[in-house]
């Protein structure tokens, strides 16, 4: 939903996030209502891994979101490129993201929408959560009719079927995404992925990566569990259990890939001290269009067989 760019806040003379996205009349009331409530519920959280939210606008039909300005790198790009970084490092990350989920969590936030591309290491050790554009307040009335929100292939099972999400939907999503973080692979890598997030058991650890302890993959198997209740009920709980898994963890002598700096248009200026860009001459931060599917139940249920005409 809508476009990230660099920018500078004049008044406070500091660089930001901005993520834009066109509010004319032709755009769906509840789409722009999502955009509203990301960044009212990314205000009201606190917390040094999730995105600080600066401020929110309108201005000749467009929408934004002014934000704390990551300098990194998203985890999509750690998947895609596969960036080396040691095994400790990627679960002190997630273990980062597992308190920030935590915090949201005990205000009755859900994110709904975990995926790598909303996860980012800032600074080189930070990690941060990004949009909690699909987030909702559970008691919340706000109904999305006939529609699932979010990327299919990170979806807890109860999430592609439709049915009510809590925070431990979430913490299953953030597991799919750990293991592909800390081993470049989909534990439910296949032809249809929903389906097997669904029905079918994920990949042990231990056949993706046989130096990783034993301990680290009966923690994804809990956390990859299908009824919640089998599960982690709070992200606290499963930074914890990583944290001691960790200690086993021999870190493999790898060169490390350091992120690599911003390198968007007129970076190499900035970086020689040249002028800071203005909003008229903002530099999108997401230059390829990454994975942002929203999938509608009739699609899921087609695509699994549980529509007529079908299986
Ligand atoms: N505050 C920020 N600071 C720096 N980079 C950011 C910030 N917010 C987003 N980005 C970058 O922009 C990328 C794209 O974000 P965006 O939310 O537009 O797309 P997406 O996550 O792929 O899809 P979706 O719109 O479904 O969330 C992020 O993955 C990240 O690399
Ligand atoms: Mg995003």
């Amino acid at each position: 939903m809508g476009t990230v760019h660099r920018a500078r806040d004049t008044v406070l003379d500091r660089d930001v996030a901005i993520k834009v996205m066109r509010t004319g009349p032709r755009v769906d009331e509840e789409i722009r209502n999502r955009f509203y409530r990301e960044a009212r519920l990314g205000a009201r959280l606190q917390h040094p891994n999730i995105v600080t939210v600066y401020d929110l606008g309108e201005c000749d039909e467009t929408a934004y979101i002014a934000m704390e300005l990551l300098e990194g790198l998203d985890w999509r790009l750690v998947i895609k490129e596969k960036r080396r970084l040691p095994a400790t490092k990627k679960i002190e990350l997630i273990a980062q993201t597992c308190q920030g989920l935590s915090h949201a969590h005990r205000h009755s936030i859900i994110h709904r929408d975990l995926k790598p591309s909303n996860l980012y290491i800032h600074g080189g050790d930070q990690a941060k959560i990004l949009d909690f554009g699909l987030a909702r307040m559970p008691t919340s009335n706000l109904t999305l009719t006939g529609k699932i929100l979010g990327t299919p292939n990170y979806m807890a099972p109860e999430q592609i079927l439709g049915r009510r999400c809590d925070a431990r939907s979430d913490l299953f999503s953030a597991s799919i995404v750990f293991f592909e973080f800390l081993t470049g692979a989909h534990p439910f890598a296949g032809p249809f992925v929903p389906r097997r997030i669904v029905d079918g058991e994920p990949e042990l650890l231990v056949n993706v990566d046989p130096m990783l302890p034993d301990s680290l993959g009966a923690i994804f198997e809990k956390a990859l569990s299908k009824p919640p209740d089998s599960r982690y009920q709070d992200g606290a709980e499963l930074a914890n259990d990583l944290l001691e898994a960790a200690k086993e963890v021999i870190d493999e002598e790898v060169a490390v890939d350091e992120p690599a700096p911003f390198a968007g248009p007129g970076s190499q200026e900035r970086a020689q001290g040249g002028p800071a860009p203005s909003p008229s001459q903002q530099i999108p931060l997401s230059p390829e269009a990454a994975e942002s599917e929203t999938l509608t139940t009739v699609d899921a249920e087609r695509e699994m067989g549980l529509r007529e005409g079908r299986d």
